[in-house]
């Protein structure tokens, strides 16, 4: 015998449980199920173990799609101030870290713990280790075959997230049933990610490896400026997660390092003052000593500065001010922690996430062609687009 609900959810991490939340609110019979033996389990391993679950500043500009207005709607309904809200009523302590970031005190189990309380007092249901073979389409709504048995429901919700880190058993589940009912998908790829230099670079740049600087870090007019981290693959940190997700292959990114300092001044002063000095002794009062180093030498520029006309100091501070970096790749899904790209907003109604030509069906959270900068955009959106079809489905 099939078992019979009102709502179907196909993944229990963030928006799943979302809109299982929601869903079981309006007293519709919910069942979610998951292949994992945890639910949450990026919630768990996000923000350092902290998670950073939302971003106080979230708006539509702040997420990548085909369709820029796309997001819109969900993240009107439902907003970082409402999930601070069930934060607050959980006696959950939080802190804002930078730029609008808001992380819990403790810990990211907190936040699973909220989300699995309130799914109980919604009456939702939660089944674990449930790994769905096949989906189909009936006359009054779908079955689920899984591998403990059917499961026929009028509303089926798929919130199965995308492809990063497959270690944690990300599947990629929700494109091939996209494709099943013949929806059209934005290209897929590895968003926040490290980028990998070529091994000539990789040589040269290894001295630099563990140093992080104040850097922007940008691709065309988009730009963002945090911390970049030199690392033994290439470089890391958050200014080069987030212009990863703009960047495509072959395209060169351009850093400016600590733009604050105005590097040409400093040395022609320096110069005035005292000629003796080497350029990277000067340098170093504001840059990492290695790196110092570095810039100084790439421009064959470690004599005292009183052998060196502005011209070569000019050269050497805009070698600082854009400095091109042409990335040989990505770390890739391994280490991305976010997918582009996904189920094309085209097919999806906006308030309801449902799809257009399949009612009862909804894509939500990561697998949607929805893709936040980093900072706590992504669980936002993972809270609101959940939101958006726990109130529809
Ligand atoms: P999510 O991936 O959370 O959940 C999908 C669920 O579906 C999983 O439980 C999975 O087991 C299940 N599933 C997959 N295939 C299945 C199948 N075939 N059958 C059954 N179940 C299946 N964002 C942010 O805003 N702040 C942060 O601090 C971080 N930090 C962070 C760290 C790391 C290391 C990563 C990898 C990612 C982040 N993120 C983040 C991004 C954030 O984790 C991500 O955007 C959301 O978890 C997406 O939520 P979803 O519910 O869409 O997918």
């Amino acid at each position: 015998m099939a078992k019979q609900v009102d709502v179907l959810i196909i993944g229990a991490g963030a928006a799943g449980l979302m809109a299982a939340i929601f869903a079981g609110r309006r007293g519709r019979r919910v069942l979610v199920i998951d292949h994992a033996k945890a639910p949450g389990e990026k919630i768990r391993i996000s923000g350092g173990g902290r998670c950073n679950f939302t971003n106080i500043h979230a708006e539509p500009k702040n997420y990548l799609s085909a369709n820029p207005h796309f997001a819109k709607s969900a993240l009107a309904r439902f907003t970082p101030r409402d999930f601070l809200k069930m934060v607050e009523r959980h006696g959950i302590g939080w802190h804002e870290k930078t730029l609008g970031q808001l992380f819990c005190n403790d810990s990211a189990r907190d936040i699973i713990r909220m989300l699995l309380k309130e799914l109980a007092e919604a009456g939702a249901v939660l089944e674990l280790q449930v790994a769905v073979e096949a989906v189909e389409k009936t006359e009054t709504g779908f079955l689920a075959r899984t591998g403990e048995g059917d499961i026929l429901s009028s509303s089926l919700i798929i919130a199965t997230g995308g492809k990063s880190i497959p270690k944690m058993g990300a599947t990629g589940f929700a494109y091939r049933i996209a494709e099943q009912f013949g929806l059209p998908l934005v290209e897929t790829r590895p968003g926040l990610v490290p980028l990998t230099l070529d091994p000539n670079l990789l040589a040269e740049l290894a001295p630099l490896s563990g140093i992080a600087v104040d850097a922007e870090a940008s691709h065309g007019k988009t730009r963002f400026r945090e911390a970049l981290l030199f690392t033994h693959r290439g470089l890391s940190g958050p200014s080069i997660l987030q212009i990863s997700s703009y960047w495509r292959e072959g395209d060169g990114i351009v850093l400016t390092i600590e733009p604050e300092v105005d590097f040409a001044a400093l040395l022609k002063a320096a110069k005035r003052e005292n000629g003796r000095q080497a350029a990277q002794t000067v340098l170093a009062q504001h840059l990492p000593k290695r790196l110092a180093q570095y810039v100084a030498e790439r421009q064959a520029l470690t004599r005292p500065l009183a052998d060196l006309g502005d011209k070569a100091l000019d050269a050497l501070a805009q070698s600082l001010r854009h400095w091109v970096v042409v990335p040989a790749g990505s770390e890739g899904y391994r280490t991305a922690e976010v997918t582009l790209g996904g189920v094309d907003t085209g097919a999806l109604d906006s308030k309801s996430l449902q799809v257009k030509a399949v009612p009862g069906l909804y894509f939500i959270g990561e697998c949607v062609d929805v893709t936040g900068w980093l900072g706590g955009y992504n669980f936002q959106w993972a809270w609101a687009s959940g939101h958006a079809a726990g109130l529809a489905a």
